[in-house]
Protein backbone atom coordinates (compact mmCIF):
# COMPACT_ATOMS: atom_id res chain seq x y z
CA UNK A 1 0.00 0.00 0.00
CA UNK A 2 3.02 2.34 0.95
CA UNK A 3 5.90 1.90 -1.32
CA UNK A 4 9.03 3.41 -0.32
CA UNK A 5 8.84 6.37 -3.01
CA UNK A 6 5.58 7.17 -1.39
CA UNK A 7 7.04 7.18 2.20
CA UNK A 8 9.71 8.95 1.16
CA UNK A 9 7.56 11.59 -0.65
CA UNK A 10 5.61 11.80 2.72
CA UNK A 11 8.63 12.72 4.62
CA UNK A 12 9.06 16.06 1.97
CA UNK A 13 5.47 16.78 3.43
CA UNK A 14 3.63 19.07 5.66
CA UNK A 15 2.49 16.97 7.95
CA UNK A 16 -0.83 16.19 8.92
CA UNK A 17 -2.34 15.67 5.77
CA UNK A 18 -4.82 13.60 4.00
CA UNK A 19 -3.68 11.13 1.51
CA UNK A 20 -5.97 9.94 -1.32
CA UNK A 21 -4.99 6.73 -3.36
CA UNK A 22 -6.78 7.21 -6.64
CA UNK A 23 -5.67 3.63 -7.59
CA UNK A 24 -8.15 2.10 -5.11
CA UNK A 25 -10.99 5.09 -5.74
CA UNK A 26 -10.96 3.80 -9.46
CA UNK A 27 -10.78 0.15 -8.69
CA UNK A 28 -14.13 0.55 -6.07
CA UNK A 29 -15.88 2.89 -8.45
CA UNK A 30 -15.05 0.02 -11.15
CA UNK A 31 -17.05 -2.83 -9.16
CA UNK A 32 -19.86 0.02 -8.36
CA UNK A 33 -19.94 0.26 -12.15
CA UNK A 34 -19.88 -3.33 -12.47
CA UNK A 35 -22.10 -4.55 -10.10
CA UNK A 36 -24.52 -1.52 -9.90
CA UNK A 37 -24.57 1.26 -12.34
CA UNK A 38 -24.70 -1.76 -14.78
CA UNK A 39 -28.02 -2.60 -13.18
CA UNK A 40 -29.52 0.57 -14.43
CA UNK A 41 -29.29 1.66 -10.72
CA UNK A 42 -28.87 4.95 -10.09
CA UNK A 43 -26.03 6.26 -7.36
CA UNK A 44 -25.47 9.39 -5.98
CA UNK A 45 -21.95 9.99 -3.88
CA UNK A 46 -23.18 11.71 -0.31
CA UNK A 47 -21.07 14.43 -0.57
CA UNK A 48 -20.84 14.06 3.45
CA UNK A 49 -18.45 11.88 3.28
CA UNK A 50 -15.66 13.71 1.09
CA UNK A 51 -16.65 16.63 -0.51
CA UNK A 52 -12.64 16.99 -2.24
CA UNK A 53 -12.69 18.58 -5.78
CA UNK A 54 -10.24 16.21 -7.40
CA UNK A 55 -12.26 12.92 -5.30
CA UNK A 56 -15.90 14.31 -6.36
CA UNK A 57 -14.39 15.00 -10.16
CA UNK A 58 -13.34 11.05 -10.71
CA UNK A 59 -16.61 10.18 -8.78
CA UNK A 60 -18.71 11.84 -11.29
CA UNK A 61 -16.67 10.58 -14.20
CA UNK A 62 -17.85 7.08 -13.29
CA UNK A 63 -20.87 7.95 -13.39
CA UNK A 64 -22.44 8.92 -10.05
CA UNK A 65 -24.38 11.27 -9.58
CA UNK A 66 -24.19 13.75 -6.29
CA UNK A 67 -26.59 13.79 -2.97
CA UNK A 68 -25.97 16.91 -0.66
CA UNK A 69 -27.53 17.83 2.52
CA UNK A 70 -26.76 21.87 2.29
CA UNK A 71 -26.32 24.38 -0.13
CA UNK A 72 -22.78 24.29 0.57
CA UNK A 73 -22.62 21.02 -1.17
CA UNK A 74 -24.99 22.18 -3.62
CA UNK A 75 -22.41 24.59 -4.68
CA UNK A 76 -19.60 21.89 -4.32
CA UNK A 77 -21.41 19.55 -6.30
CA UNK A 78 -21.88 21.92 -9.30
CA UNK A 79 -18.41 22.96 -9.45
CA UNK A 80 -17.00 19.64 -9.62
CA UNK A 81 -18.90 19.48 -12.57
CA UNK A 82 -22.34 17.34 -11.46
CA UNK A 83 -25.21 17.95 -13.67
CA UNK A 84 -27.88 19.83 -11.92
CA UNK A 85 -29.77 16.58 -12.79
CA UNK A 86 -28.08 14.43 -11.26
CA UNK A 87 -28.29 16.18 -7.97
CA UNK A 88 -30.85 15.04 -4.67
CA UNK A 89 -30.70 17.31 -1.87
CA UNK A 90 -31.38 15.76 1.51
CA UNK A 91 -31.57 16.89 5.03
CA UNK A 92 -33.94 17.36 8.08
CA UNK A 93 -33.23 20.90 8.20
CA UNK A 94 -33.02 22.85 5.25
CA UNK A 95 -33.00 26.64 5.01
CA UNK A 96 -35.18 28.76 2.56
CA UNK A 97 -32.39 29.79 0.83
CA UNK A 98 -30.52 26.48 0.44
CA UNK A 99 -34.08 25.07 -1.15
CA UNK A 100 -34.20 28.23 -2.96
CA UNK A 101 -30.65 27.95 -4.55
CA UNK A 102 -32.04 24.15 -5.71
CA UNK A 103 -35.05 25.05 -7.41
CA UNK A 104 -32.68 27.57 -8.84
CA UNK A 105 -30.60 25.18 -10.93
CA UNK A 106 -33.97 23.34 -11.15
CA UNK A 107 -31.84 20.15 -9.46
CA UNK A 108 -33.23 16.75 -9.37
CA UNK A 109 -35.36 16.06 -6.24
CA UNK A 110 -35.83 17.00 -3.00
CA UNK A 111 -35.68 14.52 -0.04
CA UNK A 112 -38.25 15.40 1.83
CA UNK A 113 -38.59 14.65 5.81
CA UNK A 114 -41.58 16.40 7.03
CA UNK A 115 -44.84 18.26 6.59
CA UNK A 116 -44.16 21.26 7.21
CA UNK A 117 -40.69 21.28 4.62
CA UNK A 118 -43.66 20.41 1.81
CA UNK A 119 -45.41 23.11 2.48
CA UNK A 120 -42.58 25.69 2.84
CA UNK A 121 -41.30 24.00 -0.05
CA UNK A 122 -43.92 24.24 -1.85
CA UNK A 123 -44.45 28.25 -1.46
CA UNK A 124 -40.62 28.73 -2.41
CA UNK A 125 -41.31 26.85 -5.61
CA UNK A 126 -44.53 28.56 -6.15
CA UNK A 127 -42.95 31.77 -5.57
CA UNK A 128 -40.21 31.18 -7.91
CA UNK A 129 -42.70 29.72 -10.67
CA UNK A 130 -40.84 26.47 -10.16
CA UNK A 131 -42.22 22.74 -9.96
CA UNK A 132 -39.88 21.30 -7.52
CA UNK A 133 -39.36 17.24 -7.89
CA UNK A 134 -39.55 15.51 -4.25
CA UNK A 135 -39.18 12.19 -2.87
CA UNK A 136 -40.52 11.19 0.56
CA UNK A 137 -38.25 10.01 3.00
CA UNK A 138 -39.88 7.74 5.52
CA UNK A 139 -38.83 6.79 8.21
CA UNK A 140 -38.56 2.26 8.06
CA UNK A 141 -38.53 1.84 11.68
CA UNK A 142 -35.33 -0.69 11.16
CA UNK A 143 -32.51 -1.33 13.14
CA UNK A 144 -29.77 -0.59 11.97
CA UNK A 145 -27.47 -2.56 14.25
CA UNK A 146 -24.32 0.03 13.84
CA UNK A 147 -23.38 2.81 16.59
CA UNK A 148 -26.31 4.64 18.02
CA UNK A 149 -25.12 7.86 16.90
CA UNK A 150 -25.08 6.47 13.68
CA UNK A 151 -28.11 5.00 13.07
CA UNK A 152 -31.08 6.81 11.43
CA UNK A 153 -34.00 4.84 10.52
CA UNK A 154 -35.80 4.19 13.65
CA UNK A 155 -39.19 5.90 15.02
CA UNK A 156 -36.78 7.92 17.96
CA UNK A 157 -34.60 9.05 15.35
CA UNK A 158 -35.24 12.82 13.60
CA UNK A 159 -35.19 11.87 10.07
CA UNK A 160 -37.88 11.44 7.92
CA UNK A 161 -41.60 10.76 8.03
CA UNK A 162 -43.09 8.40 10.49
CA UNK A 163 -45.93 5.82 8.96
CA UNK A 164 -48.04 7.34 11.24
CA UNK A 165 -48.09 10.90 9.42
CA UNK A 166 -47.88 9.25 6.06
CA UNK A 167 -51.42 9.65 5.04
CA UNK A 168 -51.84 12.95 6.22
CA UNK A 169 -48.81 14.11 3.81
CA UNK A 170 -50.88 11.97 0.84
CA UNK A 171 -54.10 13.79 1.69
CA UNK A 172 -52.10 17.03 1.61
CA UNK A 173 -50.07 16.58 -1.40
CA UNK A 174 -52.26 16.96 -4.15
CA UNK A 175 -53.13 20.23 -3.02
CA UNK A 176 -49.29 21.17 -3.00
CA UNK A 177 -49.36 21.97 -6.15
CA UNK A 178 -45.82 23.08 -7.14
CA UNK A 179 -44.87 20.04 -5.94
CA UNK A 180 -44.23 17.04 -8.00
CA UNK A 181 -44.25 13.67 -6.00
CA UNK A 182 -41.75 11.49 -7.59
CA UNK A 183 -40.10 8.62 -5.07
CA UNK A 184 -40.02 7.58 -1.67
CA UNK A 185 -36.36 7.37 0.16
CA UNK A 186 -34.78 5.99 2.86
CA UNK A 187 -31.54 5.43 4.73
CA UNK A 188 -31.26 3.65 8.10
CA UNK A 189 -27.41 4.77 9.00
CA UNK A 190 -24.02 3.91 8.15
CA UNK A 191 -21.00 1.73 8.07
CA UNK A 192 -23.51 -1.66 8.64
CA UNK A 193 -21.87 -4.68 7.99
CA UNK A 194 -24.25 -7.25 8.70
CA UNK A 195 -26.80 -7.10 5.58
CA UNK A 196 -29.96 -8.27 7.75
CA UNK A 197 -30.99 -4.57 8.17
CA UNK A 198 -30.59 -4.22 4.64
CA UNK A 199 -32.87 -7.20 4.20
CA UNK A 200 -35.43 -5.80 6.56
CA UNK A 201 -35.61 -2.25 4.72
CA UNK A 202 -36.65 -3.54 1.19
CA UNK A 203 -39.36 -5.39 2.99
CA UNK A 204 -40.31 -2.52 4.47
CA UNK A 205 -39.53 -0.39 0.90
CA UNK A 206 -42.00 -2.96 -1.25
CA UNK A 207 -44.65 -2.42 0.98
CA UNK A 208 -44.84 1.20 1.37
CA UNK A 209 -44.02 1.35 -2.49
CA UNK A 210 -47.27 -0.59 -3.06
CA UNK A 211 -48.83 1.47 -0.66
CA UNK A 212 -48.70 4.90 -1.91
CA UNK A 213 -48.80 3.61 -5.60
CA UNK A 214 -52.59 2.13 -4.22
CA UNK A 215 -53.33 5.22 -3.75
CA UNK A 216 -53.03 6.27 -7.13
CA UNK A 217 -49.14 8.02 -7.09
CA UNK A 218 -46.60 7.45 -9.37
CA UNK A 219 -43.30 6.69 -7.62
CA UNK A 220 -40.19 6.54 -10.07
CA UNK A 221 -37.85 6.52 -7.75
CA UNK A 222 -36.96 3.95 -5.04
CA UNK A 223 -33.92 5.46 -3.15
CA UNK A 224 -32.76 2.78 -0.32
CA UNK A 225 -30.15 5.02 0.69
CA UNK A 226 -26.50 4.64 1.88
CA UNK A 227 -25.30 2.73 4.61
CA UNK A 228 -23.20 -0.04 3.57
CA UNK A 229 -19.90 -0.30 6.03
CA UNK A 230 -16.05 -0.76 5.19
CA UNK A 231 -13.46 -3.11 7.34
CA UNK A 232 -11.82 -0.94 9.22
CA UNK A 233 -9.50 -3.81 10.66
CA UNK A 234 -7.86 -4.52 7.35
CA UNK A 235 -8.07 -1.99 4.70
CA UNK A 236 -5.66 -3.67 3.13
CA UNK A 237 -7.54 -7.44 2.25
CA UNK A 238 -10.32 -5.66 2.41
CA UNK A 239 -9.81 -2.51 0.00
CA UNK A 240 -12.50 -2.51 -2.18
CA UNK A 241 -16.26 -3.27 -0.07
CA UNK A 242 -18.10 -6.51 -1.42
CA UNK A 243 -20.71 -4.36 -4.07
CA UNK A 244 -22.00 -7.73 -5.40
CA UNK A 245 -23.01 -8.99 -2.25
CA UNK A 246 -24.75 -5.32 -1.59
CA UNK A 247 -25.95 -4.59 -4.90
CA UNK A 248 -27.11 -8.07 -5.41
CA UNK A 249 -29.17 -8.04 -2.16
CA UNK A 250 -31.18 -5.74 -3.30
CA UNK A 251 -31.34 -6.71 -6.77
CA UNK A 252 -33.13 -10.11 -5.05
CA UNK A 253 -35.24 -8.51 -2.55
CA UNK A 254 -36.62 -5.33 -3.62
CA UNK A 255 -39.67 -5.21 -5.90
CA UNK A 256 -40.15 -2.92 -8.92
CA UNK A 257 -42.64 -1.83 -10.92
CA UNK A 258 -42.02 -1.30 -14.41
CA UNK A 259 -41.39 2.33 -14.14
CA UNK A 260 -39.23 2.63 -11.62
CA UNK A 261 -36.00 2.63 -10.74
CA UNK A 262 -33.56 1.65 -7.89
CA UNK A 263 -31.81 4.78 -6.23
CA UNK A 264 -28.58 4.62 -3.73
CA UNK A 265 -26.60 7.07 -1.98
CA UNK A 266 -23.47 5.74 -1.17
CA UNK A 267 -20.73 7.77 0.95
CA UNK A 268 -18.38 5.46 2.88
CA UNK A 269 -18.40 2.55 0.74
CA UNK A 270 -16.86 4.71 -2.01
CA UNK A 271 -14.13 6.70 -0.42
CA UNK A 272 -13.54 5.19 2.85
CA UNK A 273 -10.59 3.00 2.12
CA UNK A 274 -8.91 5.40 -0.61
CA UNK A 275 -8.23 7.63 2.36
CA UNK A 276 -5.55 7.62 5.07
CA UNK A 277 -4.30 10.87 7.22
CA UNK A 278 -0.73 10.81 7.79
CA UNK A 279 0.95 11.85 10.73
CA UNK A 280 4.46 12.31 12.22
CA UNK A 281 5.64 11.33 15.54
CA UNK A 282 6.39 14.39 17.33
CA UNK A 283 7.31 12.84 20.85
CA UNK A 284 7.53 9.48 22.40
CA UNK A 285 6.34 9.31 26.16
CA UNK A 286 6.58 6.78 28.86
CA UNK A 287 4.63 7.24 31.31
CA UNK A 288 4.02 5.70 34.26
CA UNK A 289 1.51 2.84 33.22
CA UNK A 290 1.79 3.39 29.50
CA UNK A 291 3.94 4.37 26.60
CA UNK A 292 2.83 7.20 24.58
CA UNK A 293 3.12 8.39 20.64
CA UNK A 294 1.95 11.58 20.13
CA UNK A 295 1.64 12.46 17.17
CA UNK A 296 0.94 15.69 15.20
CA UNK A 297 -2.65 14.78 13.73
CA UNK A 298 -5.33 15.10 16.64
CA UNK A 299 -9.21 14.82 16.39
CA UNK A 300 -9.20 18.25 14.74
CA UNK A 301 -8.22 15.93 11.93
CA UNK A 302 -9.99 13.04 12.26
CA UNK A 303 -13.10 13.32 15.17
CA UNK A 304 -14.15 9.66 14.27
CA UNK A 305 -12.20 8.29 17.41
CA UNK A 306 -12.77 10.91 19.78
CA UNK A 307 -16.81 10.63 18.68
CA UNK A 308 -17.55 7.31 18.09
CA UNK A 309 -14.84 5.43 19.68
CA UNK A 310 -13.86 4.30 16.12
CA UNK A 311 -10.65 2.09 15.65
CA UNK A 312 -9.12 3.55 12.60
CA UNK A 313 -5.95 0.97 11.45
CA UNK A 314 -2.56 2.73 12.44
CA UNK A 315 0.51 1.27 10.16
CA UNK A 316 3.75 2.59 11.25
CA UNK A 317 5.37 4.05 7.68
CA UNK A 318 9.34 3.88 8.80
CA UNK A 319 10.25 1.99 11.54
CA UNK A 320 10.21 -1.90 11.76
CA UNK A 321 11.54 -2.42 14.68
CA UNK A 322 10.34 -4.76 17.18
CA UNK A 323 6.85 -4.01 18.86
CA UNK A 324 5.62 -2.39 21.71
CA UNK A 325 2.59 -0.86 23.31
CA UNK A 326 1.16 2.63 22.88
CA UNK A 327 -1.48 4.98 23.59
CA UNK A 328 -1.09 7.27 19.94
CA UNK A 329 -2.79 10.49 20.73
CA UNK A 330 -2.50 14.01 19.39
CA UNK A 331 -1.75 17.13 20.44
CA UNK A 332 -4.98 18.58 21.40
CA UNK A 333 -6.03 19.11 25.18
CA UNK A 334 -8.50 16.80 25.81
CA UNK A 335 -8.03 13.42 26.94
CA UNK A 336 -10.79 12.08 24.08
CA UNK A 337 -7.78 13.37 21.31
CA UNK A 338 -6.44 9.57 21.52
CA UNK A 339 -6.52 7.24 18.18
CA UNK A 340 -5.78 4.43 19.73
CA UNK A 341 -5.19 3.04 23.30
CA UNK A 342 -2.57 -0.38 23.94
CA UNK A 343 -2.37 -1.01 19.95
CA UNK A 344 0.90 -2.74 19.15
CA UNK A 345 3.13 -1.44 16.71
CA UNK A 346 6.75 -0.96 15.84
CA UNK A 347 8.73 0.71 18.26
CA UNK A 348 8.75 4.74 17.22
CA UNK A 349 10.77 7.44 17.20
CA UNK A 350 10.34 11.10 16.86
CA UNK A 351 9.73 11.93 13.02
CA UNK A 352 8.49 8.28 12.29
CA UNK A 353 5.58 8.89 9.59
CA UNK A 354 2.23 6.93 10.45
CA UNK A 355 -0.54 6.47 8.43
CA UNK A 356 -4.06 6.38 9.99
CA UNK A 357 -6.08 4.20 7.47
CA UNK A 358 -9.41 4.32 6.85
CA UNK A 359 -10.01 7.74 6.56
CA UNK A 360 -11.15 8.83 3.44
CA UNK A 361 -14.73 9.42 4.53
CA UNK A 362 -16.29 11.35 7.31
CA UNK A 363 -12.54 12.70 7.85
CA UNK A 364 -11.29 15.63 6.24
CA UNK A 365 -14.51 17.07 5.89
CA UNK A 366 -15.16 16.65 9.44
CA UNK A 367 -11.74 18.45 10.52
CA UNK A 368 -12.51 21.73 13.24
CA UNK A 369 -10.68 24.84 13.84
CA UNK A 370 -10.62 23.96 17.01
CA UNK A 371 -6.93 25.03 18.51
CA UNK A 372 -6.30 27.24 14.76
CA UNK A 373 -4.72 24.11 13.82
CA UNK A 374 -3.06 23.69 10.53
CA UNK A 375 -4.80 23.03 7.26
CA UNK A 376 -2.02 21.25 5.01
CA UNK A 377 -3.07 20.44 1.48
CA UNK A 378 -4.53 16.63 1.07
CA UNK A 379 -1.93 14.66 -1.43
CA UNK A 380 -3.17 12.58 -4.43
CA UNK A 381 -1.19 9.37 -5.58
CA UNK A 382 -1.25 10.22 -9.12
CA UNK A 383 0.80 13.97 -8.13
CA UNK A 384 3.42 11.16 -5.91
CA UNK A 385 3.69 9.24 -9.31
CA UNK A 386 4.67 12.17 -11.29
CA UNK A 387 6.86 13.91 -8.79
CA UNK A 388 8.96 10.16 -8.73
CA UNK A 389 8.94 10.51 -12.65
CA UNK A 390 10.74 13.38 -12.40
N1 LIG B 1 -27.98 9.27 2.76
C1 LIG B 1 -28.33 9.88 3.90
C2 LIG B 1 -29.66 10.45 4.01
C3 LIG B 1 -27.42 9.96 4.98
O1 LIG B 1 -27.78 10.54 6.10
C4 LIG B 1 -26.12 9.38 4.83
C5 LIG B 1 -25.15 9.45 5.92
C6 LIG B 1 -25.80 8.78 3.60
C7 LIG B 1 -26.76 8.73 2.60
C8 LIG B 1 -24.46 8.14 3.34
O2 LIG B 1 -24.26 7.08 4.18
P1 LIG B 1 -22.95 6.14 4.03
O3 LIG B 1 -23.08 5.37 2.73
O4 LIG B 1 -21.77 7.01 4.04
O5 LIG B 1 -23.02 5.28 5.22
N2 LIG B 1 -20.01 10.84 10.53
C9 LIG B 1 -20.38 9.45 10.70
C10 LIG B 1 -21.30 8.98 9.61
C11 LIG B 1 -22.57 9.79 9.50
C12 LIG B 1 -23.45 9.33 8.36
C13 LIG B 1 -24.55 10.29 8.13
N3 LIG B 1 -25.42 10.00 7.04
C14 LIG B 1 -19.11 8.61 10.78
O6 LIG B 1 -18.03 9.16 10.73
O7 LIG B 1 -19.19 7.39 10.92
Amino acid sequence: MFPSEVTDYFRNQKTPFYFYDLDVLNATLDQIKKHGLSKGYHIHFALKANNQLRMLETIRDAGLGADCVSGGEINRALEAGFAPDDIAFAGVGKSDEEMELGLKHDIFCFNCESLQELKVLNELAGQHGKTARIALRLNPNVEADTHEYITTGLNENKFGINESELDTVLELLPKLENLELIGIHFHIGSQIENMKPFRELCDKANRLNNYIEGKGFELTVINVGGGFGINYDHPNEHAIPDFERFFGLFEQHITLKPHQNLHFELGRSVTGQCGSLITEVLFTKTGQVKNFAVVDAGMTELIRPALYKAAHRIDVLTSNKEKKTYDVVGPICESSDTFRKGVELPEVQRGDIIAIRSAGAYGEVMRSAYNLRPENPSVYSDEIVSAVKK
